[in-house]
């Protein structure tokens, strides 16, 4: 099968609706990390996610929604905190985890009785949506235990000749993936941490508890427990504090002959002068935004790449460490 990759217009949405529509999938844009979607309501066509991705038959996918969806036809919305988040972080990077009304095929919930919803910001993205006017269901268009995939280029190095159309809408913004919240309880739970941060939703809601994903727990997050957003070469995860531990490896790797890159952020660069680097920006936004890029770009270039931790796990940083540990730890 040809990959086509075309830019975002209404052309090119017209396409993707007729592919997803006759139970293809599509790759799309969101303002996280670009999806691999299809119609939440087709089994055929969810299967298809899955066996391309290689993705595990226990990990649930996300519902993708337009701003103007009823919510009420997917899930049922027992918390009125929930409309307040509404209202002031979507459309955006906030998954949220409901009651599920089934409506979804048991292929993208797992057969579990829960459903994650998202409305995504992205321009082309809602544009998709609207125009098709159905639930989209998507992962991140990566295959599985993979780097999430920030550009169309991206996703073509891993899936091309497994999809027809990779819709085009420019580099993800945000550059990890949604926080998952799960609101089937009093206290809002943050079941992955992401852009839209705990501090934000205890400043909507009063309160937003974090999950420690214990055996039993009635809402699980199951992609947290899977290796996840691996590059194709070695890593190694180091705390800003050891400079030296990292130009000994640094060392180390290019007296085997390896051509090793310190990814960090650009305040600590300063201790690595004349290394080879993958520099990630300065705030907490920016980092986000160019980590899965860094990554993928190092394994292209590089044998080794030494991650150097953020300075604490507040804010976003919180989403960032947790990536970092996965890809790189
Ligand atoms: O930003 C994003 O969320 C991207 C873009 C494409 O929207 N999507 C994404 O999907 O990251 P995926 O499949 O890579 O990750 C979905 C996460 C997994 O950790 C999964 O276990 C969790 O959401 N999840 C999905 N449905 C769930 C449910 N019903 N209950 C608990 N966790 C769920
Ligand atoms: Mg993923």
């Amino acid at each position: 099968m040809e990959t086509l990759i075309k830019k975002v217009d209404e052309k090119s949405v017209k396409e993707a609706k007729d592919i997803l529509t006759g139970g293809g999938v599509v790759a799309i844009p969101t303002e996280t990390v670009y999806g691999l979607a299809a119609v939440g309501t087709n089994s055929q066509a969810v299967k298809k996610i899955f066996e391309i991705k290689g993705r595990p038959s226990d990990n649930p996918l996300i519902a993708h929604v337009h701003k103007d969806y009823d919510l009420n036809k997917l899930v049922t919305v027992k918390h009125d905190y929930v409309y307040d988040l509404i209202k002031a972080y979507t459309p955006g990077p906030l998954t949220m985890v409901f009651e599920s009304k089934g409506v979804i095929c048991k292929e993208a919930t797992c057969g579990g009785d829960t459903l994650a919803v998202r409305i995504p910001s992205h321009v082309g993205c809602q544009q998709l949506l609207k125009a098709i006017d159905m639930p989209l269901v998507a992962p991140s268009a990566n295959l599985s235990k993979h780097t999430s995939p920030v550009t169309a280029k991206h996703v073509y190095d891993d899936l091309s000749g497994q999809i027809p159309l990779i819709l085009d809408g420019g580099k993800c913004s945000g550059g990890i993936e949604s926080t998952v919240l799960d609101v089937t309880g009093k206290t809002p739970r943050i079941l992955r941490a992401g852009l839209i941060t705990k501090e934000m939703i205890e400043a909507v809601v009063g309160c937003c508890g974090i999950a420690e994903h214990k055996e039993g727990d009635k809402v699980k997050s199951p992609g947290v427990k899977y290796k996840h957003y691996r590059p194709h070469c070695k890593t190694a995860l180091y705390t800003r504090e050891q400079i030296k531990e990292i130009l000994d490896k640094y060392n180390e790797e290019i007296a085997v002959g390896g051509k090793p890159y310190i990814m960090c952020a650009n305040d600590v660069a300063e201790n690595f002068l004349e290394k080879n680097l993958l520099l990630l920006g300065s705030t907490p936004e920016q980092i986000a935004s160019n980590l899965y890029d860094k990554l993928l770009e190092g394994e292209k270039k590089s044998t080794l790449i030494i991650a150097v931790a953020m300075p604490d796990e507040s804010g976003v940083y919180m989403g960032i460490m947790n990536r970092l540990r996965k890809s790189c730890g």
